[in-house]
């Protein structure tokens, strides 16, 4: 199986992502890292605990990591995720407690004791910590085997601003560390995660399945009445993380192209956002897969068909 370490601000659809890498054989999860996102830390790592006894799986280690963006002031999101960050979900308190030591840390170790190339990080929020890590211990940028980052927008357009997406904007100088890294990095940004909604019908189908997994996602994105959430309701919900994991998965559901990627620093207008040279116009070399296509349907057969083999 593959070797990944997902690091999460969860976030309804971090829950989701995450329970589709445990209920995936294909891959090894060796450890859950939180970073404050769009809720504060301290619900951001307990979520992630709560979220691993819910999939099964309490024994894999859940490490705090940082707790504000690496310049800027934090910025949350608790008009998508709910106060908790699992909007409408109530699990019990997490009986494990999170393991000792900062997630940065933890990252430096796991990567330093494996071979290179054997841990791919999957990154569902700011990149806050990879990007401390990879100030503190610049050698791990050639032990990763790859990150594979929900982040960005392009001829999208922003969900938090006009002009950027929450991930980068909400630490856009992390971001700025990791496109300079060297690592071999895949983006998914909005262009393709608001193709992969989570519709009425897709909701019936989520419902059928019958597993408490299957259950919490299904309250997290109804309203009481349990019809799906928000007024683009027709169209459906998006599920951005999940297509994180659902690309080391079943890569032939996403396509895009190898280019560069730089992310605005400077303009209070623009910070946050991705200037994704799709025609390569900039001469400047490829530093990113950018990911603007996916088939849907077959991301929902998968996720459903995995949500049934969970507890
Ligand atoms: C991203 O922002 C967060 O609110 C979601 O969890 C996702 O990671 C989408 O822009
Ligand atoms: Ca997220």
């Amino acid at each position: 199986a593959r070797k990944i370490i997902i690091d999460t601000d969860p976030g309804k659809d971090d829950a989701v992502a995450i329970l589709l890498a445990l209920a995936s054989p294909e891959l090894e999860v060796l450890a859950l890292t939180a970073v404050a996102g769009n809720v504060p830390l301290s619900r951001t790592e307990a979520n992630a605990r709560q979220l691993l006894e819910l999939g099964g799986r309490p024994d894999i280690p859940v490490y705090p990591g940082c707790m504000r963006p690496l310049v800027r002031n934090p910025v949350t999101a608790e008009h998508v995720h709910g106060e908790t960050g699992l909007q409408g979900l109530v699990l019990p308190e997490p009986a494990t407690p999170p393991r000792p030591g900062h997630a940065v840390d933890a990252m430096i170790d796991m990567l330093r004791q494996a071979a290179p190339g054997e841990i791919t990080l999957c990154l569902l929020g700011p990149a806050t910590n990879l990007a401390m890590a990879l100030v503190k211990a610049p050698d791990i940028a050639a032990r990763v085997a790859e990150v594979i980052w929900m982040a960005g927008a392009r001829s999208e357009g922003g969900n938090v601003t006009p002009a950027a997406e929450y991930n980068v904007h909400a630490d856009p100088d992390a971001a700025e560390v990791l496109l300079n890294s060297g690592i071999a990095l895949t983006l998914l940004p909005l262009d393709l995660t608001h193709q992969v909604r989570l519709t009425r019908e897709r909701l019936t189908r989520l419902r059928m399945i019958g597993t408490a997994a299957a259950r919490a996602v299904a309250v997290m994105f109804s309203d009481a009445d349990g019809t799906p959430q928000r007024e683009r309701e027709q169209e459906g919900i998006p599920l951005h993380d999940p297509c994180v994991i659902a690309w080391l998965l079943r890569p032939g559901l996403f396509s895009g192209r190898r280019i560069n990627v730089q992310v605005e620093t400077g303009s209070p207008l623009a910070l946050g956002m991705t200037v994704a040279d799709w025609f390569g116009v900039s001469g400047r070399a490829a530093n990113a897969t950018w990911l603007n296509q996916a088939d849907a349907a077959g991301f929902f057969d998968l996720l459903l068909e995995r949500l049934a083999r969970l507890p």
